[in-house]
């Protein structure tokens, strides 16, 4: 194990070479006589702890330890202090250190301070090191391993580590791009920080900027009492993720793009300009240059939102990876419908790897489940696909094939809940194909007001959206 490393910054001789001296059998010890070249020794080397002397000459330690803690905002220090008054250790611990000390040091007594705040050191680094991963386990798998999609994975571990460039995500429908727009939040350094989503095209156009940019109390009939933070602010120190931004509105378009150049905007009714620094991912399937030739899109936001832009490749040309997403998804269904399958039978395989995939993976996706419903034995079958009943147009659709089965009751169970968001996603995906897309025409084909509808679609949470 490598040891802690500690500064010892204190300019009695005698004091520094007897501290020096108890803790350099334990630990790696650097000792300086003054506050300056300890300083400059932080620019080069960050020690696990600091132990710092207030009296020093011409800096004091508290102006010493702040200057370290602005080059090394994580620094810990124990302070070492003449006379315990109280104004004096208070503005240590404001400066951030962990504890103190009094002169005259008995060395056990030091030794104890420093284990102790070694071990919260270590206790610390350790939960943030557990946060870290869970975090970073948070993140949806993409799976794939063409070299279409390596490429563009590289691309996006490497967009993730400036965290204040604008990316814009282009790609079909049902490519991926949401959880691209997942990997670049994970990937960056802001990655504790919240990942908020706004589905620009969900969100009806006169509410928007309330949404977007909040309000304050009594900004129209109807808001809050308190007045409302909008979706930029809880961005926060984190990610806004803006999904079908081709879909914005004209004033929206302005508002947003007044955000993005001023980097500050106002709630609505409200008179103080706000700032915010969130990085701005924002995506569409729709094809922007062409809405810019037609008027409907701004060129200057384009310009603002597609500093970087990333193209997901559609699933026709990375073919490769379609056995690969399905078997993922054979394996997760399986479960949650209490269906275990070995696999795909090989025509399946087969049918599958040549089918042109207009929905792309959301496409694969709800076959694969649909087949899990449809499937017998330990290996799904062509027939079990479906794929001939989904003729052209048939993009988002899944289909239903015809020989759907109900997963037997069994003494394992089945997952009922499972089985009726199933029902409800397949349903909602086939009337909005039926309607073109038109929320309201398709929910009144299932005889269900639009508001249900719209509640429906977001909570089984896969937006299959309109063309
Ligand atoms: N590479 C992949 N591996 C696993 N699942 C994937 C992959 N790509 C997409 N999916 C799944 O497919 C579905 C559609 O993906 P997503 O919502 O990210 O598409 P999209 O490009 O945003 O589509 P749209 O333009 O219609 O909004 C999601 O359920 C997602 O989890
Ligand atoms: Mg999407």
């Amino acid at each position: 194990m490598i040891p802690f490393s500690l500064f010892v910054v204190e300019d009695e001789e005698s004091v520094r070479f007897g501290i020096t001296l108890a803790l350099e059998g334990k630990y790696r010890v650097r000792a300086f006589g003054d506050a300056e070249t300890a300083i400059a020794a932080t620019r080069e080397e960050e020690p696990d702890l600091v132990l710092m002397d207030i009296g020093l000459p011409r800096m004091n330690g508290i102006d010493a330890f702040k200057a370290m803690r602005e080059i090394r905002p994580d620094l810990v220090g124990l302070v070492i202090t003449a006379f315990e008054d109280v104004p004096t250790v208070v503005s240590a611990m404001k400066a951030g250190a962990f504890d103190y000390v009094v002169k005259p040091l008995h060395m056990e007594t030091l030794e104890m301070h420093v284990e102790n705040a070694l071990e919260t050191i270590r206790l610390k680094k350790e939960v943030r090191d557990l946060q870290e991963r869970c975090l970073r386990d948070k993140m949806p798998l993409f799976i794939g391993s063409s070299h279409a999609v390596r490429e563009v994975m590289e691309f996006v571990e490497a967009v993730a580590k400036s965290p204040d460039t604008p990316v814009l995500i282009e790609g079909e429908t049902g490519t991926g791009k949401e959880l691209i727009a997942a990997a670049i939040h994970y990937r960056s350094p802001h990655f504790r920080g919240p990942l908020v989503s706004v589905n620009c095209a969900a969100i009806p156009r006169d509410l928007i900027e309330s949404e977007l940019f909040g309000y304050e109390k009594g900004a129209f009939t109807g808001a809050g009492a308190g007045g409302k933070k909008g979706l930029v602010e809880q961005a926060a120190g984190g990610t806004l993720f803006l999904d079908e931004v081709g879909d914005l509105g004209n004033e929206a378009q302005a508002k947003l793009l007044r955000f993005l150049e001023a980097g500050e905007f106002y709630r609505v009714g409200g008179t103080r300009a706000l700032k915010v620094s969130a990085r701005i991912v924002s995506a569409t399937n729709k094809d922007l240059q062409g809405l810019i030739a037609g008027g409907r899109f701004r060129e200057d936001l384009y310009y603002r939102l597609a500093v970087v832009k990333v193209m997901v490749p559609s699933l026709n040309e990375r073919r490769e990876d379609i056995l690969p997403i399905a078997r993922h998804y054979l394996v997760e269904f399986g479960r949650k419908f209490g269906k275990p399958f070995k696999g795909f039978s090989g025509d399946a395989e087969a049918a599958l790897t040549a089918r042109q995939w207009k929905g792309n993976v959301r496409e694969l996706k709800n076959i694969v489940e649909w087949a899990v419903l449809a499937g017998k034995g330990s290996l799904v079958a062509r027939d079990d696909l479906g794929l001939d009943r989904a003729g052209p147009g048939a993009a988002q659709a899944a289909s239903l094939p015809g020989a759907m089965s109900f997963p037997p009751l069994t003494l394992s169970g089945v997952n009922l809940d499972a089985l009726q968001e199933s029902f409800d996603r397949y349903y909602i995906n086939e009337a909005l194909r039926l309607a073109e897309g038109n929320e309201c025409r398709a929910a009144s084909l299932l005889n269900i007001n639009h508001h249900t509808f719209r509640y429906r679609r977001k909570k089984r949470g896969d937006q299959a959206s309109p063309n």
